[in-house]
């Protein structure tokens, strides 16, 4: 297999040779942001949507910015370059190299910039078919935590969550905050439907603004005719749902069938779900196809 190319800092190298310096502020400290999009048909989906939460973090962050149209033809170079069809991509973006406490950063910052794919179709069709289960995390999201709303390098408590789900079996782990209501799953967002609306924990509740669940949010008030909202959550909402879904750009929409052993509605992907990502794929493919 030939080594995958990326572009690391205004080239396209082999992986193996993008080295970052041992003083980056992403190494040591998380000074970063990062954004993940799905690859349909060789072009990345929502990528303005995308760029646009990246340069909005990096201004909360302060971090030096490459400018959205030398991000989007170093994201088209990286896709051609490693002939990627269906795939997903990787965007990482840190301050660069750091003083000892980041601040005051430097007049002329030179940020680090990697983009990296993967090839092939990231979820197999057959989980869609069954559904997947999740459990609660067992420590809270703090909501007044500004890095909860930015999708930073700082990901270590997304990753401890994700293993408590593993070591359970579980694919995700659903955080509550600090006030036991619902805010998100570690790599995705939570919506469900309670028979009659679409509910999703409202961003206050400390979260990621998802660009898939913003997505499916409108696509489901104009296509499907079925109300929508964001909202306090608590995990009862979640137990008497009659259908729940993750969502995430990588992932689609996945029907959640269980949470703490316990069955979402039918424990099956329900026709709310069908309906949901039938219309969704229906965007992608009119976006690309
Ligand atoms: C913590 C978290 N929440 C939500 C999401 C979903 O975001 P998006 O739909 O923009 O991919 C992700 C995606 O990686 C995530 O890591």
């Amino acid at each position: 297999m030939n080594e995958l190319i990326c572009y690391f800092n205004g080239k396209l190298l082999p992986l193996s040779e993008a080295a970052v310096s041992a003083d980056d502020g992403g190494l040591l400290y998380g000074d970063g942001i990062f954004e993940t999009m799905r690859i349909y048909k060789t072009r990345p989906f929502q990528q303005e949507a995308h760029l646009k939460r990246l340069q909005e973090g990096a201004v909360y962050l302060d971090l030096p910015f490459p400018g959205i149209n030398d991000l989007q033809t170093a994201i088209g170079d990286v896709i051609r370059a490693n002939a990627v069809e269906e795939g997903s991509l990787r965007l990482s973006l840190t301050g660069g190299k750091c003083r000892r406490f980041l601040w005051p950063r430097p007049q002329q910052q030179e940020p680090t910039v990697l983009i990296t794919v993967r090839d092939g179709i990231p979820y197999p069709e057959h989980l869609y078919k069954q559904g997947c289960n999740a459990v609660t995390v067992s420590f809270p999201r703090n909501e007044a935590s500004p890095l909860v709303r930015i999708k930073s390098l700082n990901y270590m408590e997304n990753m401890l969550g994700k293993r408590e789900a593993l070591q359970q079996d579980c694919s995700e782990g659903i955080f509550l905050n600090t006030k036991g209501e619902i805010t998100e799953g570690t790599i995705s967002n939570l919506i469900l439907f309670n028979g009659k609306t679409l509910l999703t924990p409202a961003a206050s509740c400390g979260l990621l603004p998802g660009i898939t669940r913003s997505t499916v949010l409108s696509m489901t008030r104009e296509s499907l005719g079925i109300p929508a909202e964001e909202r306090v959550l608590y995990q009862k909402d979640l137990m008497q749902a009659e259908e729940a879904f993750l969502t995430a750009s990588i992932m689609e929409i996945m029907p959640l069938v269980k949470v703490d052993g316990q069955k979402i509605g039918t424990g099956k992907p329900g026709v709310v779900f069908k309906k949901l990502q039938k219309e969704y794929r229906r965007l992608t493919f009119l976006n690309y196809g």
